[in-house]
């Protein structure tokens, strides 16, 4: 089942307010994971790097500055949130075009992209079978579609570790990394 508008706004909202502090958390939680995982799903993307690709789910760019800096020269950057995307152009070139959209609709012509890769974001969509189908559609014959995220193990007692993990340990040290980083001249954190 998807998630409730509420839980989506929520989950959105989150990503927002970490903007600062996004990539390095993310590299953390995922001990330093998740750079080397991206960079390997965009080497399966397409060779012929001068097509337009889409970046769905972009958020605040750290993808898009991936695929811009491995020779992609036309990356469109798909996400609901204007407020990341507007981060995000802000830090990237030319290459970079932010579309706001959901994947599960997205506003672009059939066969549009070579590719379309997808970091830690097809977890967020609310409709995952519109979604896929729409990355079909998008995405020309000869074309991939490479997804980056976090999988749920088949084993039950991996599946529990996972489990806890996702729940506990990644908040754990997504504080940590926050209370590391707030600077001293602010005084203390702000509560809530
Ligand atoms: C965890 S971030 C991933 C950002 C980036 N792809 C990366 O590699 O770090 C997930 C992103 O998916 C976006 N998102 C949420 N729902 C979406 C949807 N239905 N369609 C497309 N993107 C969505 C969020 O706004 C957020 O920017």
């Amino acid at each position: 089942m998807g998630h409730t508008s509420d839980e989506w706004r929520k989950v959105v909202n989150a990503i927002e307010e970490s903007i600062p502090l996004y990539e390095s958390i993310s590299e953390r939680i995922s001990f330093n994971l998740a750079g080397p995982l991206r960079r390997r799903a965009i080497s399966n993307l397409s060779p012929d790097h001068e097509e337009w690709v889409l970046d769905s789910g972009a958020g605040p760019g750290v993808s898009s500055r991936l695929l811009i800096s491995q020779g992609f020269a036309k990356v469109a950057g798909l996400d609901p949130s204007g407020k990341l995307l507007q981060f995000a152009k802000a830090n990237l070139g030319p290459e970079f075009n932010p579309v706001v959209g959901v994947a599960e609709s997205l506003p672009f012509k059939d066969d549009a992209f070579i590719g379309t890769l997808t970091c830690f974001a097809l977890r967020d969509v609310r409709e995952l079978g519109p979604t896929l189908r729409e990355f079909s559609r998008v995405v020309k014959g000869a074309g991939h579609l490479s997804i980056v995220d976090v999988g749920k193990p088949d084993g039950v007692s991996r599946r529990t570790l996972v489990g806890l993990y996702v729940r506990f340990g990644m908040p754990i040290l997504s504080i940590e990394r926050a209370n590391a980083w707030w600077p001293s001249s602010h005084g203390s954190r702000p509560e809530g």
